[in-house]
């Protein structure tokens, strides 16, 4: 579970509540296997206290979601979460559009994975579902990608809907056959989540938009256990 809107509501009126690291701790309780945080570079939510407060509190694992900049490198270094995915960043955007351009940035990216994953630190690029993409990724030896999900999830017509999922299905196949490992998500809901759970060659999936709105009416440990439910029941149909 991604937890940035948890903050967002905080930093709306700079102020300590909601706390996104209670809402981590409740998501676990309530079956997240583990809690995404990301760090931008305007501190639009979440705060460096955040994750190093959650990192000492973490009872599955934090991931941390960050652009790769020095900087931010220097927070993953200093905190030392289990995994780091690498995302785009801008800063008109309302949330992370499209993915990571690695076959356009090979060396640098080559150079960036391998200080964190000399750190200890598990890499993941997020990246658009696209072959030249993954094999990029593998080039430049980070272990794992998450491929966005974001075009699946705003289709406008079942058509869509359907030659994205294809899409998808077949870059994470292609993934696999590469040896990585491979994750997913942006944009899924309780409605979309399944036919994306079930493909046998996902490892884990990053949600975080629907289970914040859905909580608001449910209360976070039913939105959660409710899609925690969803995806199983979709990898064992
Ligand atoms: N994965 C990445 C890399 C993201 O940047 C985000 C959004 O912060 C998500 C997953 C979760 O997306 P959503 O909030 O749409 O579920």
């Amino acid at each position: 579970m991604n937890v940035n809107h948890v903050a967002t509501v905080r930093q709306s009126r700079q102020s300590t509540s909601p706390d996104p690291v209670h809402a981590a701790l409740q998501a676990e309780l309530a079956g997240a296997d583990g809690i995404t945080m990301q760090l931008r570079e305007d501190r639009r939510h979440i705060q460096d206290h955040d994750i190093e407060r959650f990192a000492h509190s973490c009872q599955t694992k934090l991931g941390l979601q960050i652009e790769a900049t020095d900087a931010m490198r220097e927070v993953a270094l200093r905190i030392m979460p289990r995994d780091v995915t690498l995302v785009p960043e801008n800063r008109e955007e309302l949330t992370t559009d499209g993915g990571l351009d690695i076959a356009g940035r090979l060396s640098m990216y080559t150079d960036y994975v391998a200080s964190l994953q000399q750190a200890g630190i598990h890499t993941a690029l997020f990246i658009n579902p696209e072959e030249a993409q993954i094999e990029a990724a593998a080039r430049v030896g980070a272990p794992v990608v998450e491929l966005h999900t974001g075009r699946y999830a705003s289709a406008e017509s079942a058509a869509e809907r359907s030659a994205e999922l294809s899409r998808i299905v077949s870059c994470c196949d292609y993934a696999f056959s590469l040896g990585l490992i491979v994750n997913a998500g942006h944009g899924l809901h309780y409605d979309n989540v399944q036919s994306i759970a079930e493909i046998e060659s996902i490892t884990e999936l990053t949600i975080g938009h629907s289970l914040i709105a859905r909580a608001l009416y449910w209360g976070l440990p039913t939105a959660v256990s409710k899609m925690k439910r969803m995806m199983v029941e979709a990898r064992h149909r």
